[in-house]
């Protein structure tokens, strides 16, 4: 029979993401209308580590869901990969009589919430965990969405329309650089709903020549049309290993050997790195939506006392039933296995699933198109 907890706590963990808020506000008024005790912790792990727990009630709660970033604050935390690091952040839990922990945080934060509560090393009574995803990145397995990337894409289409406004007054091209390390999601999406001419993304595994030459040819394609038309934009991930400035000196020197006739100045490509831009601002009306309803899901386990899940949003495979069933709670939530997801992020990173695939193929499909 599964052990109820008394007290939980909440922490928000690696990059922040427009949504945390509204996963937290959420968690909180689930688990105090079923009588549980909430503690936030500031700075995800690093601040557990420090023992820096905050009450949570109601009133802190109200309004946060409109703010972006996390009212808990964030931190990356290396050192939790170390046993003798958890076993500290167990012992800090036990003297808080925190039995129950909500982590809302990507792949690295995540896994360190697997980590913690693994029966093999936390010995008897492990603290339960629940997962609740959020990345910008939407670079997590088993869940169609993860919270912020609504937000972030939104941020980058409407970066991509003002640029766009300038480049086509300009007959120019713009190399515009979006966040994603290991995943190319949001640049793909992004480049979809800006109407861009071309997506560069990791899981593509192409080499700086390859790159250079398909952004060469779009540009000698596009500027085959007639004026009015003849703007390029490409949307490029981070996660693609050339860095952009070098990638504009290369698509330059290629586009004066190719258009030898051009005037070099008229056909020089613009770079903007949006960086750190696509992480911030207010959450879309969605992703406080989607913050709400995973909370809700991944709470309504804990505090029934589950352990070892991630609430999902509608994951684009099929699951079997040890791997998660969909929530009693929201049909378009499941609960998973947080040990499966972690398993298909990796998958997913590695472009080893059958979505990473799917995706690549898309854009291989079209890219040909595009330059008609
Ligand atoms: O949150 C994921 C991510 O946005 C990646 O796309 C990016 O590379 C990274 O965070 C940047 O992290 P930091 O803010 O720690 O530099």
């Amino acid at each position: 029979m599964a052990t109820r907890p008394q007290r939980i706590a909440i922490l928000t963990s690696g990059g922040d993401a427009p949504g945390m808020n509204a996963a937290i506000r959420a968690s909180t008024l689930i688990a105090r209308a079923a009588g549980v005790e909430v503690l936030g912790i500031e700075r995800g792990w690093r601040g557990l580590l420090e023992d820096a727990f905050v009450p949570l009630a109601t009133p802190d709660v109200q309004g946060i869901l409109r703010e972006g970033g996390t009212i808990l604050g964030s931190a990356r935390c290396k050192e939790f990969h170390e046993r003798e690091v958890r076993d500290r952040a167990r012992a800090i839990l036990r003297d808080r009589g925190v039995e129950g922990l909500v982590v809302i945080g990507g792949n690295g934060s995540l896994a360190g919430a697997q980590a913690l509560a693994d029966p093999a090393e936390a010995g008897e009574r492990p603290p339960l965990v629940v997962g609740v995803p959020a990345s910008i990145d939407n670079d997590l397995g088993l869940t169609g969405l993860a919270i912020g990337v609504d937000t972030a894409m939104n941020t980058i289409v409407e970066a991509c329309d003002k640029i766009a406004d300038t480049a086509t007054a300009h007959d120019r091209t713009f190399i515009i650089e979006v966040m994603g390390r290991d995943c190319g999601y949001l640049a793909m999406t992004s480049a979809i709903a800006a109407g861009a001419d071309l997506a560069l993304f990791p899981e593509a595994g192409r080499d700086q020549a390859s790159v250079v030459e398909s952004i060469v040819d779009t540009v000698i394609a596009v500027r085959a049309r007639p004026r009015k038309s003849r703007r390029v934009i490409v949307v490029k991930a981070e996660g693609v290993q050339v860095p952009v400035e070098q990638l504009k000196t290369a698509v330059d020197a290629r586009l004066r050997e190719r258009v030898p006739d051009a005037d070099p100045a008229a056909i020089e490509t613009r770079v903007t790195v949006l960086g750190h831009v696509v992480r911030g601002g207010r959450p879309s009306a969605f992703d406080r939506l989607l913050g709400s309803r995973l909370a809700n899901v991944a709470v309504r386990a804990l505090v029934a006392g589950q352990s070892h899940k991630m609430a999902a949003w509608m994951p684009a495979v099929e699951l079997p039933e040890e791997v998660g069933t969909r929530s009693p709670y929201d049909p378009y939530c499941w609960l998973v296995d947080l040990g499966a997801a972690l398993v298909e992020t990796e998958n997913l990173l590695r472009g080893r699933s059958p979505l990473a695939r799917w995706r690549a193929g898309v854009f291989e499909d079209i890219e040909d198109a595009l330059l008609l």
